[in-house]
């Protein structure tokens, strides 16, 4: 048996994507240990999650360092020592520095709450809503230097429905993140996902689409 995959998660906020990947695992759907939960907000509620669950967490105040690179140094580097292999951002709500996250290329995701590559950035919800968007959803994608540009390998698609404002939007697409993310972690848990020559692989071919959530699991496009 390939030993279980060490995931560190960085989140900022409730961390209710957190606590997916942490019910996932507790069912038997995730091969995985979660060695750190770090944050740059010292009130997330995803510190109290991790603590619950018994995982380590670490909090780095932004305001502590001279600018965001040395932030990022500092941050990458613990995450190094912590022995994780894959870094997953589940509501990590800052832009990272593109020399401090090399090292991690391949090896971190990020969910995003649009069908990017629309509407990187924030207000993902309202700008879909404005643009009278039939579809919306969510992104998986790997990281790179560039602001929620990395390679998207699975996506969550939800039709707008008639009265939906930013806020029931936000609402009714969060169950789909919350099946999302751990189903593309355990994919890589699995191997059956990986980052090599300088893109993501599924099932030992380039992958050629996002996979795409369906109603029992991710499904090729
Ligand atoms: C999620 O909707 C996630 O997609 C979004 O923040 C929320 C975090 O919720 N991420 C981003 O906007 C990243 N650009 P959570 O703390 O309950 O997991």
């Amino acid at each position: 048996m390939p030993h279980p995959l060490r995931i560190a998660v960085l989140a900022s906020g409730r961390g209710s994507n957190l606590a997916a990947l942490l019910a996932a695992r507790e069912r038997g759907e995730l091969a995985a240990e979660f060695v750190l939960v770090a944050s740059d907000k010292s009130n997330a509620g995803a510190l109290q999650l991790a603590a619950d669950a018994g995982v380590r967490t670490l909090v780095l105040d932004p305001k502590a360092y001279p600018d965001r690179r040395a932030f990022d140094l500092d941050l990458f580097g613990k995450l190094a020592a912590s022995g994780a292999e894959l870094i997953v951002l589940a509501g990590f709500m800052r832009i990272l520095d593109g020399e401090a996250i090399a090292p991690w290329a391949g090896r971190m995701l990020n969910i995003h709450p649009s069908l990017l590559p629309k509407y990187r950035g924030l207000h993902t919800h309202r700008r879909a809503l404005e643009a009278g968007d039939l579809e919306h959803g969510a992104s998986v994608h790997f990281v790179t230097a560039e602001l929620d540009g990395g390679p998207v390998v699975a996506q969550a698609i939800l039709p707008v429905a008639p009265g939906d404002d930013e806020h029931r939007l936000a609402q009714r697409l969060l169950p789909l993140e919350h099946r999302l993310l751990p189903a593309v972690v355990a994919l890589i848990a699995a191997g059956r996902l990986a980052w090599r020559d300088g893109g993501p692989w599924f099932d030992g071919a380039p992958l050629p689409a996002p996979l795409r959530l369906g109603p029992h699991g991710l499904l090729n496009a």
